[in-house]
């Protein structure tokens, strides 16, 4: 479980101190699907990034699995991060001078976990690019390198995938492609999905969309 309790990010601005983020609580239980949507500018990059310990709180807290990450040190949060969370970025953030099956296996050699290459492979099949592996991310499309992307952040085998506006740069159609295998990792590894988009008809996809609107959550629901 993913709690958020009472979190606030305040940044400095020039000469004053900007509320980025509001006091706000959640409570997201192991394998819900989650949506965050508001408007651009309303703290949903923000509150991804706390959650994934990119980044802490001014004030409150943030537990993953009953372990408060925000009193961690560097060293134990990216210990913790390596373990349970996997990150998708809007813009891929691919290695350009490694192929696509090389920006799967780094992280897995880096962990140095056993059978990395196959696993790498059977990551590429799982995005329907086993047979691009050998291609450099400049070879590929948009939505062929997110889908490498989605591939990468799946080799740890995350409990926790959060991912920030991953169909952001892609066309609609590619969008609804990359939305559709992450629901279907989602499904089949029963792992807990965070994801952030502006696309309403994507977020209603969801099982529970929370609305932020100038740092704080205005809208909290299940849907059906
Ligand atoms: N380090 C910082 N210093 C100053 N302001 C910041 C900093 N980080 C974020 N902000 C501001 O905080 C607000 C929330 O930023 P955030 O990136 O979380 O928004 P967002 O909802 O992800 O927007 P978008 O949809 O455009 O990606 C914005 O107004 C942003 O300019
Ligand atoms: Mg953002």
């Amino acid at each position: 479980m993913i709690e958020l309790k009472n979190v606030t990010k305040v940044v400095r601005s020039g000469t004053e101190d900007l509320t980025i983020l509001d006091d706000v609580s959640a409570e997201i239980p192991d394998g819900q699907f989650v949506a965050i949507t508001g408007a651009s500018g309303s703290g949903k990059s923000t509150m991804l990034g706390l959650i994934a310990g990119l980044d802490s709180p001014t004030n409150g807290m943030i537990v993953i699995d009953g372990e408060e990450i925000t009193s961690m040190s560097e060293d134990d949060l990216a210990e913790a991060r390596s373990r349970k969370i996997g990150f998708v970025f809007q813009s891929f953030h691919l290695i350009p001078s490694l192929t696509a099956f090389e920006n799967v296996l780094i992280p897995m050699e880096i962990l140095g976990l056993e059978g990395a290459k196959d696993r790498a492979n059977k990551l590429l099949s799982d995005v329907d690019l086993l047979n691009r592996g050998h291609h450099y991310p400049s070879e590929l499309s948009g939505g062929e390198q997110q889908r490498i992307a989605i591939a990468r952040a799946f080799a740890n085998n995350p409990k926790i995938l959060l991912a920030d506006e991953p169909t952001g740069n892609l066309d609609s159609r590619n969008g609804s492609h990359i939305f559709d295998l992450m629901t279907e990792l989602h499904i089949e590894h029963s792992i807990t999905l965070v994801l952030v988009t502006h696309d309403a008809s994507l977020a209603s996809r969801a099982e529970r969309l929370i609305r932020l609107k100038d740092g704080r959550v205005v809208a909290d629901d299940l849907l059906s």
